[in-house]
């Protein structure tokens, strides 16, 4: 597929880098021309070789390029980048793995700790750019963890829950998860991408304070997620 990552940081090179290794046609798009360029030769480097050579762009000449656009930039960024860019993505699948995270100033001091700046993201951006297929995906895990090779932990294949309102999109993001070696995971409609937003704030909140946010969860044998 023609995909349009847009930002040039950690979750550009983690998701960018392994659907570029697996043949996907790729568009870095980021405000500096340098940070666009630096990423796409980072990538064309570790992917010789290439059925295709990763481009840099404007933001505009990636959004314009694909048929995915990953939003892959600071929550606080999204507000200018729709308003100049929105009609740009109307009918692309547009995954946002963005997070919200700000420092949770109520936390004992030296912890950690994070609280969220607005309760629902990918729902604003379906709102602003009102003909993209939006799908919130990859935001619960660090860029390290998607950029890794081996994501099977104790017999279990990692999974990625994505949430959108498009069957297409779904299916698209799906793909674009098993491309990377990951399970998709579909959670439902948009509405309920702020759950997955809820769950990274909070996740990410147990992992800093050393705690196993796995051991919180049995496996589904033992969940008794039955109808009664
Ligand atoms: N890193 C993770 O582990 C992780 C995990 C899950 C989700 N996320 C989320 O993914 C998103 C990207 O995170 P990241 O870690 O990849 O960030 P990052 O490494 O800091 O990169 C952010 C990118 O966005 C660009 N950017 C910043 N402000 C911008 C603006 N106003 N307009 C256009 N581009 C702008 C930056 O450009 P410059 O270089 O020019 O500043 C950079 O290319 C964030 O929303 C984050 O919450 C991150």
């Amino acid at each position: 597929m023609r995909i349009g990552i847009i930002g040039a940081g950690s979750m550009a090179a983690a998701l960018g880098g392994g659907w570029a290794r697996v043949g996907h046609e790729l568009l870095i798009g980021a405000r500096s021309a340098r940070s666009a360029r630096d990423l796409a030769d980072t990538i064309n480097a570790g992917t010789e070789p290439a059925r295709h050579r990763v481009g840099a762009a404007t933001i505009a000449e990636a959004m314009d390029f694909a048929e995915v656009v990953l939003l892959a930039v600071p929550v606080a960024a999204l507000t200018e980048l729709l308003d100049e860019h929105g009609e740009r993505l109307a009918d692309r699948v547009v995954i946002d793995c963005t997070n919200a995270f700000q420092p949770d100033e109520s936390a004992p001091d030296g912890a950690t700790a994070f609280v969220l700046s607005e309760p629902a993201v990918a729902e604003r951006i379906a709102s602003r750019a009102s003909r993209a297929r939006v799908v919130k995906a990859f935001n619960l895990l660090a860029a390290e963890v998607w950029a890794g090779e081996d994501r099977v932990f104790d017999g279990v294949r990692l999974a990625v829950p994505f949430c959108g309102d498009d069957e297409t999109a779904m299916r698209i993001v799906a793909d674009l998860a098993e491309d990377l070696a990951l399970q998709p995971f579909p959670a439902g409609g948009l509405h309920r991408a702020r759950y997955l937003e809820a769950t990274a704030v909070f996740t990410v909140g147990l992992w800093f304070a050393g705690l196993d946010a796995r051991a919180a969860l049995p496996p589904l044998t033992a969940a008794f997620a039955v109808a009664d």
